[in-house]
């Protein structure tokens, strides 16, 4: 196992031990790719909802929210192009019987060969110390400059055959990688299929008279279609933007990387309608607001970075990703589109009702262009859970498995303790607790001794514990422990709500 795979399978165990995330179904062995939130993981989750909300909704005025269902006309699939083209080709190897994503399969190859080069980089650094320029190595050392061109030569042609959908190329590529199944280790391949990743369903109780309907593969879609009801009961002027946080459903290929690929996962996204024209200046707007949304979190900037798409779908004309450094390598965690006119026009165009609006300023009517930032809820939680997980040897030999969550996304703010669960002791860290839970989700806990108590908040992220002691009678101070430093001080119980807002701000 790599190191990476070890961190990783550590940060799911922890997930699961510490009531995070469950394998959904799991006394029946569990269905795929599907996953439960626990008691601190469905905390965790609100709050970031909570923290995106405000950041997008609450501070910019000129975006507002809304909530649509899931179950939509099966024409609006149409005019999106989702029951056309919302597929992934497919290959199965015939002796595993094993699915995979012909373009996974290619992508990870590529993968292999980029982690030769920065072995490559890496060696050099550790040889040639402070005097170690890596770009000029890069483009310099014979090795290095062999593996770059056979993935540039490897990626020209993946993107030709993707985009002139050459599905028979697609396989031949694989076979002339010698890409093997990595269950059977055979190069036994099916012909690659495209297979579309809507799940559907039927509604009506007669089936002869149910039509099919789908489980939304995007919120968006939803914005879409409320656009006329929202711009006009909202009263709206463009640029303005509509939000929305949901489920929505893909039938995923290849799904793994525990929450990281899911079928049943949740998004939380955003369409910004803007005046045609001035769609690229916005883009370039949404990337920074977006990017400093992240940052703001207090994760270093270097584990983030953008990609920006090359190949654009057919309604882009800007899109970029950005990405995060998971424990598997920097993958996607956020889109941020120009989607032109596309999804309004096509509504448009499907339902015949007019999708404008009327600029006053400009005295025309248009069909807005639209800037769309999607983030998924679970990838934020992946990545800020994979960022927070933090083993720890203490100065007495001992270790601690932290999680330094954000104190603002803590599932639990404060642990209330009293030191022992007797002579009044208990009474006292009640009230405080009673008090404290009006404003913030707070934990009693009495059992067990308080080092082990603290490691079990430690382990789940709590920024706070607060222990009640014997003086805590006599003078009605407490001891309160910061999590990260672990240092502990006497403060007045009037204080505690004061401490405890102050880091969360
Ligand atoms: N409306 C645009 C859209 O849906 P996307 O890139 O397909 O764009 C947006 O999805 C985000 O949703 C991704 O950046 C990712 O964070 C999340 N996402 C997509 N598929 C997912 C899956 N199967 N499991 C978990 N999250 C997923």
């Amino acid at each position: 196992m790599t190191n990476y795979e070890e961190a990783f399978k550590k940060i799911t165990a922890h997930a699961r031990e510490y009531g995070f995330v469950f394998q959904s179904s799991d006394i029946y062995d569990g269905l795929s790719a599907v996953y439960d939130y626990g008691q601190n993981g469905v905390e965790l989750k609100n709050n970031i909802k909570d923290y995106w909300w405000k950041a997008m909704v609450r501070y910019h005025e000129n975006i507002v929210g809304i909530d649509s269902a899931i179950f939509m006309h099966p024409t609006i699939w149409k005019a999106s192009g989702h029951v056309d083209a919302f597929n992934d080709p497919m290959i199965d190897n015939k002796d595993s019987r094993k699915r995979y994503r012909a373009d996974v399969l290619i992508e990870d190859h590529l993968a292999k060969i980029e982690e030769k080069i920065n072995k490559e980089v890496t060696k050099a650094a550790a040889r040639f110390g402070d005097a170690f320029d890596e770009n000029q190595f890069r483009a310099t050392n014979a090795r290095v400059l062999e593996n770059q061109s056979k993935i540039d030569a490897i990626n020209a042609r993946f993107i030709h055959s993707l985009e002139t959908n050459d599905l028979a190329d697609l396989k031949k590529l694989i076979e002339e990688l010698n890409i093997v199944c990595p269950v059977s280790g055979s190069r036994n391949w099916t012909e690659v299929r495209q297979f579309n990743l809507m799940f559907s369903t039927r509604m009506g109780s007669v089936t002869e008279d149910a039509s099919a309907i789908y489980l939304r593969p995007e919120t968006a879609q939803g914005i879409f279609v409320n656009f006329l009801n929202v711009m006009k009961t909202g009263r709206m002027k463009i640029p303005f933007g509509i939000a929305q946080i949901g489920k929505a459903f893909r039938n995923e290929i290849v799904a793994r990387q525990f929450i990281f690929r899911m079928r049943e996962f949740e998004q939380m996204e955003m369409q910004f309608f803007v005046r045609p024209g001035t769609e690229l200046q916005w883009f370039e707007f949404w990337k920074k607001e977006r990017m400093n949304w992240h940052l703001s979190l207090g994760i270093d900037s270097e584990n983030f970075r953008f990609h920006d798409h090359e190949k654009l779908a057919h309604y882009a004309n800007a899109a970029t990703d950005i990405e995060f450094k998971f424990p598997f390598g920097f993958k996607e965690l956020e889109g941020i589109h120009s989607r032109t006119d596309f999804d309004l026009s096509a509504h448009q165009k499907f339902s015949g009702k007019k999708m404008q609006y009327f600029d006053p300023e400009l005295n025309e009517s248009y069909v807005p262009y639209v800037v769309e930032t999607s983030i998924g809820l679970d990838r934020t939680f992946l990545a800020i859970l994979s960022h927070a997980y933090t083993e720890e040897k203490l100065e007495d030999g001992s270790e601690r498995a932290v999680m330094k969550l954000p104190p603002v996304l803590a599932p639990v703010k404060a642990a209330i303790l009293p030191l022992v669960a007797k002579d009044g002791l208990p009474e006292l860290a009640r009230s405080i607790m009673d008090n404290l839970k009006v404003d913030y989700n707070c934990q009693y806990e009495e059992k067990d001794s308080i080092g082990k108590r603290y490691r079990r908040h430690d382990a789940i992220g709590t920024p706070y514990c607060i222990t009640v002691d014997h003086q805590s009678l006599e003078d009605n101070t407490v001891t309160i422990r910061e999590r990260d430093t672990m240092k502990q001080e006497r403060i007045p119980v009037e204080k505690i709500s004061g401490v405890i807002a102050a880091r969360l701000k």
